[in-house]
């Protein structure tokens, strides 16, 4: 079948396979050129799929030779579509891990269930063997626990006031003024239940459980701050009262690690980027194609793969780890430029919907994002039929 974008909002409704292959081939391009770096050597990645996730295991099999195990929650092809992005990148990576001679499993479904839990622990135990490090890299809206029947969602909003500003809408290629409403305590509750530090905590006290933390094991989960401009509706919104959750777990985690394996947990605060996850965080996609635009001005721009080989090739990440005096691993130095989110500062209030395209990196910003889901790539035919036979005996 020929296989086009679909977009509903911000939302792909369509991948392509081929696409996706060139977009993950590109990443092990980049590392490969880099050269090698050291990095743990046996590594599970919790939402290895897409995003940081995806980029960490890619920095780590093709630049420092790990064996990697990963959990995603992603969809094949099926008589209801070609499925997603995250299950081809899965199906690649395996392939191209496997012919470098590196071993490359996944297990697809909800990391939240405790089901998936023992699967993966029973998995380890039969093939892996002591982990020397767990990168907790999950985005989601959703988070069900089944012995309680309980069911949380987290939502986008603001702690504060409310908050109006421009957002982009992918589809119509156009701003749309939106008002981002206060959150009831119910809902950051929910949120922190679903973006905190509960899953990552569950499941490293899980693999302690099961001795399967190698001695000195690291941990870290990727996290966000941003600038004074994005606060209201990132640090003081739900998702931020989420990330803190998440820092605080880190300290506890750290404690419990040292004690246990002489290990350490961390945070990764990195910088804005396009991802499935982060297009839908309001005001934000403004605040992104900006800082896009001033970053590759001055010539510091970078996308999940430049961050996660820098997280290993310069700030330490599994071996002697860069931290602040919060304990946090800062990949957002270039974004938090003083003089860059200034420029920043001065600009963003001038932007409408006449002038967006120009005063901010708005192509590039649909480029990354349609890429995500292999379309917009040079190099790849879309007239051409893409065999879903052959797709679908695709294995991640
Ligand atoms: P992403 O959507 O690209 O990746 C999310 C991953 O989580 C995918 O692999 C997906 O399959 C997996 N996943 C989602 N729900 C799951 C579930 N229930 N069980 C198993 N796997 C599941 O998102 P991303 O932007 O790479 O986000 C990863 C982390 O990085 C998040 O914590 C996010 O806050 C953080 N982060 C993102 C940005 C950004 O700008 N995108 C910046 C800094 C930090
Ligand atoms: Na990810």
């Amino acid at each position: 079948m020929i296989i086009t974008p679909q977009l509903a909002g911000n939302v792909a409704r369509s991948c392509h396979p081929i696409g996706c292959q060139q977009a993950l081939q590109a990443q092990i391009d980049y590392v490969r050129a880099q050269g090698a770096i050291t990095t743990p050597k046996r590594v599970l990645i919790l939402g290895a799929s897409s995003g940081f996730g995806l980029a960490a295991r890619v920095a780590l099999a093709f630049g420092g030779g790990a064996d990697t195990y990963g959990v995603s929650f992603e969809r094949g092809p099926s008589e209801k579509g070609v499925g997603s992005a995250g299950w081809y990148n899965n199906c690649y990576f395996r392939q191209a891990a496997e012919a470098a001679g590196l071993k490359a499993a996944n297990t697809i479904g909800d990391a939240f269930s405790p089901k998936v839990q023992e699967k993966v622990i029973a998995d380890l135990q039969a093939d892996f063997g002591q982990i020397d490090m767990v990168i907790y890299s999950l985005a989601t809206g959703r988070r069900d626990i089944p012995a309680t029947g309980e069911s949380f969602r987290s939502v986008l909003k603001t702690t504060g006031a409310p908050v109006e500003g421009n957002t982009i809408n992918l589809e119509a290629q156009a701003l749309e003024w939106t008002s981002i409403p206060t959150a009831t305590s119910e809902e950051i509750t929910h949120t922190t239940k679903v973006m905190g530090g509960e899953g990552w905590q569950e499941w490293i006290e899980a693999l302690l459980a099961a001795d399967l933390l190698a001695p000195g094991a690291q941990t870290l989960a990727f996290s966000y701050l941003g600038p004074e401009l994005s606060a209201p509706v990132y640090r003081f919104g739900t998702i931020g009262v989420a990330k803190e959750h998440l820092h605080a777990t880190a300290n506890h985690l750290n404690e419990q690690l040292q004690q246990a394996v002489g290990g350490t947990a961390y945070p990764v605060v990195a910088k804005a980027l396009v991802t499935k996850a982060s297009v839908f965080i309001p005001v934000m996609s403004v605040y992104l194609a900006l800082l896009m635009k001033q970053m590759k001005a001055n010539g510091t721009h970078e996308g999940c793969i430049e961050q996660c080989y820098r997280l290993f090739a310069t700030k330490g990440a599994g071996q002697q780890p860069v931290l602040d005096e919060d304990r946090q691993l800062r990949l957002d130095d270039y974004e938090l430029a003083p003089s860059l989110q200034a420029e920043i500062a001065k600009i963003y209030p001038t932007i409408n919907g006449d002038n967006f395209k120009a005063l901010t990196d708005f192509d590039g910003y649909l480029h990354d994002f349609m890429a995500l889901n292999g379309f917009d790539l040079a190099g790849v035919d879309y007239s051409a039929e893409v065999d879903m036979t052959e797709m679908a005996a695709l294995k991640p």
